[in-house]
């Protein structure tokens, strides 16, 4: 068995065992993949300042995000067709995140069903939602995740259309795949995929499929998007479907500070500063890059998260150090997953969680909690010099 020692050896394997439709899905951006390249690029141009002879007994990286306690603020998040990358991926990733005691986040966009996911886990995981224009859909998709027991709800603010992304289309992507010449070729190289899928009957999109009307294909991710999705959202049905829900409510995809500031008015329980790993407005600023001054703006009165771009333990230890509260892993896991399944989601956390833990340690902390500017090295004009 391949010796696994960061998330890149899980990504080459998820490419190897992977059909490239779905391999090409999670790894793109939209358009010219400017903002998918800063995401990462922009991590890296922080350094870490290292402490030496400083106690580094007794560490930990526990923490809670929204309330819960996690065993380190690192959530699973919401990824479309995860149950393609591996069959019934979603079930698996939600039992790793449970076991290793993270957050998982179920997309809406999931092949696996709200309630497939809860019968096979103990413990509540987050639901995600799109706007949808279909009220009365929308309204059921928040009592199945309530009666399933999800204990946030995590809506999606930067999804009223689709960012094109090129590979997606000229592959012909869909769930299930459609049998082209191409991917019956592409997936015969995949045997351990196929004899997964061939095992299992989650192969449509589990929320949608049997619940959604109106819908003219429900396999395709973009004209499902174009069909049903909200492009009226303003903060006013933010309020109302934070008001429908009830609960916990964690709005993702800002990137600007006066929509925090917003954010806040509507009464959201965490932001999420994420430009969508990059898969929607090309051209927008990385997330790393964003985070301190919506930080500055209302980390004092919200929990601040952040995701796109985390591939490391490093990578979350500068956005902890940054001001978050809490980060995501989206593509992290799902190499993992596409790699080894269930075991490769374990894996892809375990080697985050060592390298936070490891780095924390070099640079005099014992907790993640005591992690701020002070251990960061930022280049001057990392912010940039915007008019
Ligand atoms: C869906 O949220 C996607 O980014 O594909």
């Amino acid at each position: 068995m391949a010796v696994i020692t960061c998330i890149d050896d899980l990504k080459r394997l998820h490419r190897r065992r992977t059909p490239k439709m779905f391999y090409d899905y999670a790894e793109s951006g939209s358009y010219t993949e400017q903002t998918f390249r800063d995401n990462t690029a922009d991590f890296a141009h922080i350094r870490l300042r290292q402490k030496v002879a400083v106690d580094m007994s007794n560490r930990s990286t526990a923490a809670t995000m929204v309330g819960e306690a996690v065993a380190m603020p690192v959530a699973l998040a919401p990824v479309g067709l995860t149950g393609m990358q591996a069959a019934d991926g979603e079930i698996k990733a939600a039992r790793a995140a449970e076991a290793f005691g993270v957050p998982f986040t179920l997309s809406t966009m999931s092949i696996c069903s709200i309630e497939d996911v809860a019968a096979h886990t103990t413990k509540p995981f987050w639901f995600q939602v799109y706007t949808l224009k279909d009220d009365d859909f929308m309204r059921r998709l928040l009592d199945r995740a309530k009666a399933a027991g999800c204990s946030a709800l995590v809506i999606t603010v930067d999804l009223q259309i689709l960012g094109q992304r090129h590979k997606d289309l000229k592959n012909g992507l869909s769930a299930p795949p459609k049998l082209t010449a191409r991917s019956v070729a592409d997936m015969a190289m995949r045997w351990r995929w196929g004899l997964g899928m061939l095992g299992t009957k989650r192969r449509f999109f589990g929320n949608i499929v049997g619940h959604a009307k109106g819908v003219t294909d429900p396999s395709s991710l973009s004209s499902w998007t174009a069909e049903a999705f909200d492009l009226t959202l303003d903060w006013k049905r933010v309020a109302q479907l934070r008001a429908m829900w009830g609960g916990k409510v964690i709005l993702k995809g800002l990137l600007d500070a006066d929509d925090a500031r917003t954010a806040l008015a509507v009464g959201a329980d965490a932001i999420v500063v994420s430009n969508h790993g990059g898969r929607q407005l090309d051209g927008a600023l990385s997330s790393i890059r964003a985070l301190p001054a919506i930080v500055d703006a209302v980390g004092d009165q919200i929990e601040v998260h952040m995701d796109s771009g985390i591939r490391s333990g490093q990578d979350v230890l500068k956005a902890l150090a940054m001001g978050a509260k809490g980060t995501y892993i989206g593509r992290a896991f799902v190499h993992g997953l596409g790699a080894m399944g269930e075991a490769g989601v374990t894996k892809a956390l375990e080697v985050i969680r060592k390298e936070l833990d490891t780095s924390m340690a070099l640079c005099g902390e014992r907790n993640v909690s005591a992690l701020g500017r002070h251990n960061l090295l930022v280049p001057k004009d990392f912010a940039g010099d915007w008019a």
